[in-house]
Parts: structure tokens; C-alpha cells; sequence
């Protein structure tokens, strides 16, 4: 065996030469491996001995795609495309042996080769888009030739992966070799030199193009399906551009198109805030002072209490992935409305062809419910879901402290109250911790795992793995009011109500945060969670809009009328009746209605959040900025070509934001627009929260 580079070597046996990536953990295409590629192919077609040439990769996966942490750098020889241009120009056939996940840049090299072989767990796709990306190396050229437009128009702008048995029936492999890959892979080599088969190249396949050349509105029809989903993208529109260049023109064209495209997206802010996420996402995983080897504590019975809107979301988060659950209730009624409202949850998916009947079966029977709560003694984790009230809470973890085995972890789903408080009315407050889930808590992916004071490093390392398994993204966070996500919420939500006292009305606040990329707006998002949380009727003076809105019954979508009247179907539309009360009450309370620009819109109700973003990592609540991003990403539906708010700070330019809180602060004497110190400090320095 010869080493090519520290990341490829290359071994020849009996005429198959076998050059083999070795670059962990995902192998991507760092420099390193496309210099061992080059240099790989190029000694095997100097030596007469060889007669074709085995690509396989060592460790857990075949090529995962372009190194990222090359982008944005400096240019390192050699490049991709002169890289697989080699392979795909090799007078002696080379074969893709894959296996774990052949991805982007890693599919655009399996492309090149002329045949690929992979084994039964291999899986391919082209996940550029989650990127802000395309695929720049021939792989949307390549692809639609191989697999034909529509399924490559799907692979594109999802980004999802296909399996091997799929890859098989597409064409995408020639081949799936059932045990040892490297022998299967040799074997097959030695088929097509003894067969004489030709050195196809997927740029020459012409025939699976020709039907879509006729059909046109393939293309179209895909926009409108994925309109919803992907406003405010601009990559899913561009890999569709491509796809319908390697439709339309020559391969040569098509190739010029699409690196002209990449190119665009690239340099573009988006795809800049989309990787940026990529490893803001990767990092929120790691906790510094939980080391690797800390021990985790199986989790193999949950329990949850409370069967609302809450619990139930949460206990559909274990059986979905098999885990048994027991839900308590003080109500029977109570406890068979949530085991009622998970079952229609479930057979609406399966109306939709998502899960089968036997899933639903099968997810239904691993959730049973009880009234006692020493039902939960042999549960490994039990998550606390009652209502709001500390009190509530304080009694329910006071006996659960008696009732809970040694070792079990106990959690609870507040949103905003101090773990630390329920933790001290235990004698183990090292088991005690927060896992704040988002509604609805089946589909939102962010989880905030709150560390209390006490909470034990086994505890916070079992739970993040926890996140992992139930398919969430867990963020850890300390104890303060409403974490981070709700803190830097509050803040938004204080600016639009002042905003509409002050002459904007609630239809063009939301306007202009659904603009910006957000799901909704904050007063459709009042509407949707209820007005009436946290408000009574017996004390309410109408003190706020909100007050007064309740007072009039307009609690929200539930009642079908709140800041917005809505229709039958849950549509909104902007209400003259709450527009008088708004009118009324900002005379009331002596403001002076007056025009506010779009501009002011933006910029006061999501520059505090920037500042409180600062102030959380200052007091050291969030661990670092992207984990307040992806906080806002997976929890609140922030764009993610925006990266996240802190991600959007620092991409205007810290200096600007600071200098537009202080105008705003002049203008308003409100504290939220007071400049966090730290903010002010990377601002004269010249610096970002990235910075940190
Ligand atoms: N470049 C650089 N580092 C990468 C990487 C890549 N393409 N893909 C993964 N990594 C790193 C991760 O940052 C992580 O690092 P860390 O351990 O220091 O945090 C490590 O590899 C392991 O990654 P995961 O934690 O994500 O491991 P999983 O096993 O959960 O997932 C994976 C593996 C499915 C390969 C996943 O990492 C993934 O989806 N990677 C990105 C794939 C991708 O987007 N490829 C396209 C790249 S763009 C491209 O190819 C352009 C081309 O068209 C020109
Ligand atoms: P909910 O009112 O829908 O459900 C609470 C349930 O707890 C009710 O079914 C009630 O009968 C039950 N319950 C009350 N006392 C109980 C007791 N002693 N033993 C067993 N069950 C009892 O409330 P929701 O919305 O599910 O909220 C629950 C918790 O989750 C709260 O702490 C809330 O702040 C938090 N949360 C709520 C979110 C939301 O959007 N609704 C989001 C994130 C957290």
C-alpha cells in the first residue's frame, strides 16, 4: 500500500487498483483527498499493470461532500472539477464503492466514475440546498441523466437522501454487493474487464431527458409545490434552474449554468447564514464542562404528567421512536381526552400516507395513561406538564421525590419558571432539570434543556443524548425568567404592542415580520397561543390591549375572533373592531398616533432581540451566540438563510445595530433599547458575537 496523501492511499491487486479515502470522520473532499484522488488516478493509468480502479472509503461513510470549512477560504489546489474531471476522462474504468451516506460533492464524485457499487445500508443525495447550495460539480447535470428529471428535481430541492434498494431501481447504482464491500467492489471490476463493458459516461445519456423536454410545466408544477414551504429561499429556486438547464442545453451549457449559479449562491448571504447554521447546530451538542466520558443514564420507561396540550405532544416524542410512556392525570376525563387527541394525531398522519395503521397501532400501545402518580416509580425519566404555577409544581416534585426510584432523572416543561425552586423542594435536586419542549411539542425540534443550579453532569449529558434519540435539537440554557427563547420573545412582543399604540396597526406589524421570513407575525402568534394564557378575568382592569381584547372575548383563534377576525378555516383578516379598540386606547392613554415606517417596524422589534441575546451570553445563560440562533431557528421558525438573530446582528454590523438601539432610545426612554455592555464592547472593537 502507498500513501498518495495523509488522506488517500493506494493499493493494487492482481490488475484492480484500490484507492482508498481515509479522511474522518465524514471524508469529505479536503484537499488532501482530491489530491490523492488526482494523483491516484493519474499512477494508475501510467501503470500497465493496472486495469481498472476500486474508489472506496475507509471509516463510517463514502464521501459526504465538499469540506465546508474550505468555503469562504482561499482556493486549494486542485479543485473539484479538474479532479473529477480526470476520473471521468480515465481510459481505464473506475468504480464507486459506497457505503454510510454518499452526499453532495461525494455523489457528484460517484458520478464521475463509470460504474458504483454500494451495500445494502448505503444511502445518496445531493443536500447542497441545506447549504443555501446547489451541487457544483456536474452532480445537477449528472443526476437527472442518471435518475431522469423529476426524481432529481425532488432529490435537489429537498435535499433528502434515497436508499440503496431505491438507488438500485433509479440506476443510480449498478450494483449491491451483499457482505464485504472492498471484495465485492474488486470482484465487480474484474465482471466488467472480463465482460469488455464499455466506459459508459453519465454526461453522454441522453434518454431519460427527452420526456421531460416535452413537459415543460414538470418545472413549474414543482415551484407550486414547494412555493410554501421554501419562501424566502433562494437556493431551491436555482437547483430547479439547473435541473431544467440539463434539460434544455447541451451537458457543456449545463455545466457553465449550473457553476454560474453556484457561484451566485455562494457569494450570497444565504448560503453564508445556512452553513454558518450547519455548524451552529453541530456545536449547540457540545457542553463544555460535561466531559465525553461522563456516564449517561439509560432512559427506558418514561413518564409524563399532565395529558394537555403539552404532555401529550411530548409522550407522542417517545413512542414515536419506541419508547414505552405513561402519562398521569388528576381527571379520567382529562387523562382519555389526551390519549383521545393522540390517536386523531396519529390517524391524520396516517390519512396522509406518512405512518401506517400499524404504526399507529403500535405508537398508541406504548402509551398508557393512569391516574396515580406511583405508577411512576419505575420510570427512568419523568417530565412534569401541568399547568403553569409554581406552587402546582413545587407540591407535584415533592412527591415525586418520594415516589421516583434512585437515579431517575425529574423534569420539567415550564416555560419560564426557576428550576432552581423546584428542584430545592427535593432531596435530590441534582436529578432535577428543565426540558422545555415547543409547541406542538411532537413537531417543534427545538428542545431547551434548562440546567439548574444543581443539576448533576450525568443528568444534562443523558438528557442532551436524550434530545438526540426523540429526533430533537437540544439547546442548553441556565435559569432565568422564560430561558432564551421566551426572554428574547418577550422583548420582540413588548415593542409590537407599543407599536400599536403608537399608530401602527397588528396586520402591518405581522406584515413586516413575515416579509422578513418569520412563520407569523407576533400578534398572529398571540392569536394562535391564546390571549387569554396568564390573563383573569376577575382582576383584569384593562391595563393593556390585551386586556381589553379578553374583556371583549376575543381570546384568540379559539374563539374565533382576537387581534384578527377569522373565518371558518382559520384565515385571518384584519378587524375594524379591534382597530377602533386599538384607536381608542392609545387616546386613552395619551399617545399620539402618527405613521411608522416599515423600517421601524423591523428594526424595534427585532433589534432588542439582539440586545437580550447579549445580555443572556453576558450573564452566561446561553453558552454561546449560535446556540441562541439555533434556539430561534428550530424553536421560533426564524429563517434560517437569516441564521439566527444573533447571526443577523453581526451580519449588519454590530456598530449599526448599537447606533440604532441608541436612536431608538432617545426617542422612547425604553430600557430594551439600552445597549447590552457586551454589544457596545464588540461594536468599538470591531467585532461580532462570532467573534466570541
Ligand atoms: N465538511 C466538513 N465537515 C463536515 C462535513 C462536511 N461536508 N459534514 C460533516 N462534517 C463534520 C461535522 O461538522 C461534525 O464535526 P464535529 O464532530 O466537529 O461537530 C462531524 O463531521 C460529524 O458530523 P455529524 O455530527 O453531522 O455526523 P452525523 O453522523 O450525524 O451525520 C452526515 C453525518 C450525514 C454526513 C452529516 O454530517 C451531513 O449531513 N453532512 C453534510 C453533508 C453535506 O451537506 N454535503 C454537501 C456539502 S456541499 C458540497 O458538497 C458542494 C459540492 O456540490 C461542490
Ligand atoms: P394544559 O392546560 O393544556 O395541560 C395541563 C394539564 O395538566 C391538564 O390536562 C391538567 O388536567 C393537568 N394537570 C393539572 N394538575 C395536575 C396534576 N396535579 N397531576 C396531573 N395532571 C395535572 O397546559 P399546557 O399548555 O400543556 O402546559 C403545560 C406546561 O407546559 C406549562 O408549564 C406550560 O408553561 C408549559 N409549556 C406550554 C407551552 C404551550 O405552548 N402550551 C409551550 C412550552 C411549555
Amino acid at each position: 500500500m502507498t500513501a498518495l496523501t495523509d488522506m488517500a492511499d493506494l493499493s493494487i491487486e492482481d490488475g484492480i487498483a484500490i484507492i482508498t479515502i481515509d479522511n474522518p470522520p465524514v471524508n469529505a473532499l479536503s484537499q488532501g483527498v482530491r489530491q490523492g484522488i488526482k494523483d491516484g488516478v493519474a499512477q494508475c493509468l501510467a501503470d500497465d499493470s493496472v486495469n481498472a480502479i476500486v474508489l472506496i472509503c475507509a471509516g463510517r461513510t463514502f464521501i459526504a461532500g465538499a469540506d465546508i470549512t474550505e468555503f469562504g477560504g482561499p482556493p486549494k489546489e486542485p479543485g473539484l472539477h479538474p479532479t473529477l474531471a480526470d476520473m471521468e476522462n480515465s481510459s481505464k474504468p473506475i468504480i464507486a464503492a459506497i457505503h454510510g451516506t454518499a452526499l453532495g460533492g461525494g455523489l457528484e464524485t460517484a458520478l464521475v466514475c463509470n460504474y458504483r457499487v454500494c451495500d445494502a445500508g448505503a444511502r445518496f443525495g445531493l443536500p447542497e440546498v441545506n447549504l443555501g447550495l446547489l451541487p457544483g460539480a456536474g452532480g445537477t447535470q449528472r443526476l437527472p441523466r442518471m435518475v431522469g428529471p423529476e426524481k432529481a428535481l425532488q432529490m435537489v430541492t429537498s435535499g433528502a437522501q434515497i436508499g440503496a434498494d431505491e438507488a438500485l431501481r433509479e440506476g443510480l447504482v449498478d450494483e449491491i454487493v451483499a457482505n464485504d464491500l472492498r471484495a465485492g467492489a474488486i470482484a465487480f471490476a474484474r465482471k466488467v474487464l472480463t465482460e469488455k463493458r464499455p466506459l459508459t459516461k453519465i454526461r453522454d445519456r441522453e434518454d431519460k431527458l427527452i420526456a421531460a423536454r416535452e413537459n415543460p410545466e414538470l418545472f413549474d408544477k414543482v415551484r407550486k409545490s414547494i412555493a410554501r414551504k421554501t419562501r424566502g429561499f433562494l437556493a431551491p429556486e436555482y437547483n430547479i434552474r439547473c435541473i431544467e438547464a440539463a434539460v434544455n442545453l447541451p451537458f457543456e451549457e449545463g455545466v457553465k449554468e449550473e457553476r454560474k449559479l453556484f457561484m451566485e449562491l455562494m457569494t450570497g448571504s444565504q448560503s453564508a447564514a445556512q452553513q454558518y447554521f450547519f455548524f451552529a447546530e453541530r456545536q449547540a451538542a457540545k457542553i463544555p464542562d460535561v466531559p465525553a466520558d461522563t456516564p449517561e443514564i439509560p432512559i427506558n420507561k418514561v413518564g409524563v404528567i399532565g395529558a394537555g396540550t403539552m404532555g401529550g405532544g411530548i409522550s407522542m416524542n417517545m413512542a414515536n421512536v419506541g419508547i414505552p410512556v405513561i402519562m398521569v392525570e388528576t381527571q379520567q376525563e382529562a387523562l382519555d381526552h389526551g390519549l383521545g387527541v393522540i390517536r386523531k394525531n396519529y390517524e391524520n398522519t396516517a390519512s396522509k400516507g406518512r405512518i401506517s395503521a400499524q404504526d399507529v397501532k403500535d405508537r398508541c400501545g406504548l402509551i398508557s395513561g393512569s391516574l396515580d402518580l406511583s405508577e411512576l416509580a419505575d420510570c427512568d425519566l419523568i417530565i412534569e406538564a401541568v399547568f403553569e404555577n409554581m406552587e402546582l409544581k413545587r407540591e407535584i416534585f415533592k412527591k415525586l421525590d418520594e415516589i421516583a426510584k434512585p437515579g431517575a432523572i425529574l423534569a420539567s416543561n415550564t416555560s419560564a419558571l426557576n428550576i432552581n425552586e423546584i428542584a430545592a423542594v427535593t432531596s435530590r435536586p441534582e436529578a432535577v432539570i428543565g426540558l422545555h419542549f415547543f409547541s406542538p411539542a411532537n413537531v417543534m425540534k427545538l428542545l431547551e434543556i434548562v440546567r439548574g443550579d444543581k443539576s448533576g453532569k450525568d443528568v444534562i449529558k443523558t438528557c442532551m443524548a436524550f434530545a438526540k434519540r426523540i429526533k430533537k435539537t437540544a439547546v442548553l440554557v441556565g435559569v432565568c425568567p422564560g430561558f432564551v427563547g421566551n426572554r428574547i420573545l418577550a422583548k420582540r412582543q413588548a415593542q409590537a404592542n407599543q407599536l400599536i399604540l403608537e399608530g401602527a396597526l397588528p396586520h402591518e406589524v405581522d406584515k413586516v415580520l413575515f416579509e422578513f421570513g418569520l412563520p407569523m407575525g407576533p400578534f398572529q402568534m398571540s392569536d394562535l397561543a391564546g390571549l387569554d394564557i396568564g390573563w383573569n378575568k376577575e382582576t383584569s382592569k384593562g391595563e393593556t390591549i390585551r386586556d381589553v381584547l379578553c374583556e371583549a372575548d376575543r381570546r384568540g383563534q379559539k374563539t374565533g375572533t382576537g387581534f384578527y377576525d377569522y373565518d371558518k378555516n382559520r384565515v385571518p383578516s384584519p378587524s375594524p373592531v379591534v382597530e377602533k379598540l386599538i384607536l381608542e386606547f392609545s387616546e386613552k392613554t395619551g399617545h399620539q398616533r402618527r405613521e411608522i415606517s416599515e423600517d421601524e417596524i423591523l428594526e424595534r422589534c427585532l433589534y432588542p432581540m439582539i440586545n437580550e441575546g447579549a445580555k443572556i451570553l453576558d450573564e452566561g445563560i446561553a453558552i454561546r451566540a449560535s446556540d441562541v440562533d439555533v434556539t430561534w431557528v428550530y424553536g421560533y421558525g426564524w429563517p434560517v438563510y437569516r441564521g439566527g438573530p444573533m447571526h443577523y446582528g453581526d451580519s449588519l454590523g454590530l456598530d449599526k445595530v448599537v447606533a440604532t438601539l441608541r436612536k431608538y432610545h432617545e426617542m422612547t426612554g425604553n430600557a430594551d433599547f439600552e445597549p447590552a455592555p457586551l454589544m457596545v464592547r464588540l461594536a468599538e472593537e470591531g467585532r461580532g458575537f462570532k467573534d466570541l
